[in-house]
């Protein structure tokens, strides 16, 4: 908690702004909502996995995804994207 409200790594910390991370050159390095070390979040992939299942289900709901990029697909060990991809959902 700490960490995720220094300013010195985050503007504005207290509001929710998920847009923050929008911007490539974010430092992801003071992102640490699981800690680490001995204690680290046990639960960690499983929340990670709830998380996939819900932004399916949200996804689910639209008509309409698109995307303007050029989609270079990895096919092993399971098809996955070469890099992050920006969609728009209609
Ligand atoms: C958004 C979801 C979650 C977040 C952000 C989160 C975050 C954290 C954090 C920050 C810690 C403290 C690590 C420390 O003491 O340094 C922790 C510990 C722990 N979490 Fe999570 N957690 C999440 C979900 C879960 C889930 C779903 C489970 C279990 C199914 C879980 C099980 C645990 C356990 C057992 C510990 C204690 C580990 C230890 O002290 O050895 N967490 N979690």
């Amino acid at each position: 908690m700490v960490l995720h409200n220094d300013k010195r790594y985050w503007d504005d910390p207290i509001n929710f702004n998920p847009a923050r991370f929008e911007d490539p050159n974010v430092t992801h390095e003071a992102y640490f909502p699981f800690a680490g070390g001995a204690h680290t979040c046990l639960g960690k992939f499983f929340a990670s996995y709830l998380f996939k299942n819900v932004i399916y289900k949200l996804v689910d709901n639209f008509e309409q995804i698109t995307t303007d990029e050029d989609l270079k697909i990895n096919p092993a060990p399971i098809p996955n994207p070469r890099k992050d991809v920006k969609i728009q959902v209609l």
